[in-house]
């Protein structure tokens, strides 16, 4: 079943300190490296699965994008980037990735930031994104690393380099993961 912790109210309200929620792009540490895998996005129609905020479809446009669709299963999320945006050429839609279907070739770029891991059945995902994209289309996304959600090993004694253990245990496990 799809989750949407980010409606939880003290989930949210933690997620509202972080640096990306406070600056935006700037505050999230994996941007420079997201922005330079991007292409130019002048006249093109864009896709944010996960748009969070909006950070992104607002910039998406300030970069010259025609049309930004951002797409989220949180109404809390949306309520904000709602807020934030004045802009009649970027949609914000309540929808869920897990069971989107999405119109054949109609996006230049499908952008998904810090989103997909919480996507169970990715290759469906995965098919919808590639089918909604133009030919020429561009696919760029981030997922959080993995090893922020590895269980901790309770056996850590914080001597990496004595080699005995590690402050994480079954990484590379597949599989849920769950945090608090
Ligand atoms: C870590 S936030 C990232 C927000 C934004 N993309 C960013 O980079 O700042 C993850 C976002 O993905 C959304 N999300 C999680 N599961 C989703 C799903 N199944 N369908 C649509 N959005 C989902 C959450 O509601 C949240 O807004």
């Amino acid at each position: 079943m799809t989750q949407n912790i980010y409606d939880n109210d003290e989930f949210f309200a933690g997620y509202l300190r972080l640096p990306r929620s406070v600056a935006g792009l700037e505050g999230a540490p994996e941007w420079p490296a997201l922005r330079a895998m991007l292409p130019d996005l002048h006249g093109r129609t864009v896709l944010d699965l996960g748009c969070g905020f909006g950070w992104f479809c607002r910039w998406a446009r300030e970069q010259g994008a025609a049309y930004v669709a951002g797409i989220d299963v949180s109404e809390k999320m949306l309520a904000r980037a709602r807020a934030d945006t004045q802009d009649d050429s970027i949609s914000y839609t309540l929808a869920d990735m897990e069971r989107i279907e999405l119109p054949p070739q109609s996006f230049g770029l499908v952008y998904s930031s810090l989103a997909l891991h919480y996507v169970e059945e990715l290759d469906r995902l995965m098919a919808e994104m590639h089918r909604a994209l133009i030919a020429g289309g561009s696919l760029v996304v981030s997922v959080e690393h993995p090893i922020y959600t590895a269980p901790r090993n309770p056996g850590w004694t914080g001597d990496a380099a004595g080699g005995k253990s590690w402050p994480v245990d079954s990484y590379l496990d597949e599989g849920p993961r769950s945090t608090d």
